[in-house]
């Protein structure tokens, strides 16, 4: 615990969002994994892109290569996990960039405390679940960790360990049941959802 530590104010998020002329934001993907989040969350990235919205994708895989890659997957290092992704999207929102998350992120309370650190600062937070019921993303099984957990080579695994559950989001921003649609119908529900309450517009100037 650091103490003696000061906190410097510089720029305001409302200065870097009217020179960039556009808000940061975090829209944060939770659901199981093979649900579909990493390819909701490229397509959304790339669709931001390329109508000139500056937007940055924090995936779960990806992110335990780095930052995070001293976590496993115990109920205690899930915790950590998403207390730091929470933080970091946070200084990516900030930063006046729209920060994609995508992590199972299965914890109702950690989502919570993301949202508050975003609501708190004053920026914007939209939790997406993408749904998929179990026997579907275990029936699709892309990297066979399905597999490998049932066969109990892999331990603490989501929606399959006793002590792994799934804590389904009540009450989301933006709701998809991506058992049926296209990824690009997933894109749309949120783009459309983001439109709706202003917080986006195309094309953006
Ligand atoms: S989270 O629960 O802490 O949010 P995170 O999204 O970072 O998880 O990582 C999940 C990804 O790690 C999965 O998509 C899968 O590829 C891989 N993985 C490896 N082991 C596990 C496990 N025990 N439970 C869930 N996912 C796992």
């Amino acid at each position: 615990m650091a103490t003696n530590i000061t906190w410097h104010q510089g720029l305001t998020h409302a200065e870097r969002t009217s020179y960039l002329n556009q808000p940061g934001l975090t829209i944060w993907l939770t659901g199981l994994s093979a649900s579909g989040k990493s390819t909701i969350a490229i397509a959304l990235e790339q669709h931001l892109l390329h109508n000139s919205y500056v937007s940055y994708r924090l995936d779960g895989d990806n992110i335990r290569f780095g930052l995070n890659k001293d976590l496993g997957f115990s109920p205690e290092d899930r915790v950590e996990n998403i207390r730091r992704i929470g933080e970091v999207s946070k200084l990516f929102a900030d930063s006046g960039t729209i920060a994609i998350t995508s992590f199972i992120s299965p914890y109702k309370a950690d989502r919570e405390l993301a949202r508050k650190l975003h609501q708190d600062a004053g920026l914007g937070f939209v939790e997406v679940h993408v749904d998929v019921p179990i026997d579907v993303a275990e029936g699709r099984d892309p990297k066979g960790l399905y597999k490998k957990a049932r066969e109990g080579l892999i331990k603490d695994f989501t929606g399959v360990s006793e002590n792994a559950p799934y804590e389904r989001p009540e009450s989301p921003e933006v709701y998809i049941d991506n058992s049926e649609g296209t990824v690009e119908d997933g894109v749309q529900k949120i783009v459309t959802y983001l439109v709706e309450k202003g917080v986006l517009k195309f094309p953006k100037a």
